[in-house]
């Protein structure tokens, strides 16, 4: 197991480039079983564990997976010779549930293993397994796996009782070769589900009512091969803007879609920083000043994404003041709090809310991950803290972020990666 070490105090300056969104890719490679001709490529694929992982259990169900230099990637699954999405895989990543849609929609047929939860709450899929159940699939549960299989899945309205990011993706792609209408109500609308319906609509899908809250899918006869690059990461974009804000740096982020981050933008500039955008730049910078605190309020987009909140607590803890950061999404996701109060930061965590009470400065300690987005949260602490900061157990960092030390060396962060 690798450690990242960060030495702090250093003001980023710079230009950065975004990769492509992790959470709109791994639908998108999922979708491609359910091709009935041609081949998928699929472009713009940032370099990630979680894309390896999709691809490997892609390939032991016999798909054909070629991934070319500039990280353009070509799925033929006309080779797939078993529908099995076994728990070695899938117990590394919970996304990997989004292969059964795909699969029973294609093969009328599926043995999913259970994701199982993680560090940042339980995670159950009841919503998809429910759902698919409404669309005429037989689902029963047992040994750890989920034994799925159906004849022809059937259009129906999905109400969900509450909004559900791969909930919403998994019946939007059971739905492409369903009989008749499947309608989804209260469906997500993050920006990554567009891009899956976009690409699904390339593919020869009819789907309309995508970044509203009901989609609408017609059921097709069948997928063809099609050529999509996927959009940029906003996770990724936030994370950056915040390297810079949280050391009182400037930076133009490149390659994004900033409309994608309007919130976040809008809380950067509450904080005091100077943002200024086009449709697929960035520029902030926060003229070496310390950050006003800013409360903030996860939820569903386009509300605050619940993926960047670690990274706000983290500014919040160099603030000049108190602020609260309130979780609406999951019930655990503060397990970077205790790590960021070794560094000296104040914050107390009361059931879905943390106060915080902003600190001149942090110190460097050694300090653990826990999942993706506190792992960022952390590097980004250590980039403001006096001292040398240790970040332990960066697999979970290395699943969401392409290259993440060598983005911010480019921007003057004193930053190496060490084993354990
Ligand atoms: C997606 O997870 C993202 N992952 C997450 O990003 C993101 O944090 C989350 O959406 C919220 O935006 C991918 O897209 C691969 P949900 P997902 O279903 O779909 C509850 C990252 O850092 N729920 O929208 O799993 C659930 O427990 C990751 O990149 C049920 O109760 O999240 C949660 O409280 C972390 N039953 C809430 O709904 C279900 O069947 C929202 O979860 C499904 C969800």
């Amino acid at each position: 197991m690798d450690k990242l070490i960060v030495e702090g105090k250093n003001i980023l300056s710079g230009t950065v480039s975004v990769s492509g969104a992790k959470n709109a890719v791994l639908p998108m490679l999922c979708a491609s079983v359910m091709i009935s001709d041609g081949l998928v490529i699929i472009k713009n694929i940032p370099h990630l564990n979680d894309v390896t992982t999709t691809t490997s259990l892609l390939a032991k169900m016999g798909m054909t997976i070629t991934m070319d230099e500039s990280m353009n990637i070509q799925l033929d699954s006309s080779t797939i010779n078993n529908t099995f999405a076994p728990y070695e895989l899938v117990k590394t990543m919970r996304s990997s549930i989004l292969v059964l849609g795909p699969l029973l929609a294609k093969h009328g047929n599926a043995k999913v293993s259970l994701p199982g939860g993680c560090a940042i709450g339980t995670r159950p899929v009841n919503l998809h397994i429910e759902a698919l159940r409404k669309m005429g699939a037989k689902l029963d549960i047992f040994n750890g796996y989920i034994h799925a299989k159906c004849k022809k899945l059937q259009g129906v309205t999905i109400e969900f009782p509450q909004i559900s990011v791969t909930g919403t993706e998994n019946i939007l792609m059971a739905g492409c070769l369903a009989d008749g209408i499947t309608t989804i109500r209260n469906a997500a609308r993050e920006p990554e589900v567009v891009d899956l319906c976009n690409f699904l609509n390339k593919m020869g899908a009819k789907i309309s009512g995508q970044g509203t809250e009901t989609i609408i899918i017609e059921g097709v006869e069948k997928l063809k091969g099609a050529s999509y690059t996927a959009l940029p990461d906003r996770i990724e974009t936030g994370t950056f803007l915040i390297a810079a804000a949280i050391t009182g740096g400037k930076i133009l982020i490149k390659d994004t879609i900033s409309s994608h981050v309007a919130i976040i933008l809008e809380k950067l500039k509450e904080a005091g920083a100077y943002i200024k955008t086009t449709e697929s730049t960035i520029e902030l910078d926060m003229k070496k000043k310390r950050p006003t605190p800013v409360n903030i309020t996860t939820g569903p987009y386009p509300m605050f994404p619940t993926d960047m909140q670690a990274q706000m607590t983290a500014l919040n803890s160099i603030a000049k003041g108190k602020s609260e950061v309130l979780e609406n999404v999951f019930e655990n996701r503060f397990m970077h709090v205790q790590e960021m109060n070794r560094m000296g930061a104040q914050i107390e965590v009361k059931e879905n809310c943390a106060s915080i009470v902003g600190q001149d400065t942090l110190k460097g300690a050694p300090v653990m991950a826990t999942d993706l987005r506190a792992s960022a949260s952390l590097i980004l602490a250590g980039l403001a803290a006096e001292g040398v900061t240790e970040v332990g157990r960066i697999y979970h960092i290395d699943r969401g972020y392409d290259c993440i030390e060598e983005k911010l060396k480019q921007l003057g962060a004193k930053i190496t990666r060490e084993p354990m």
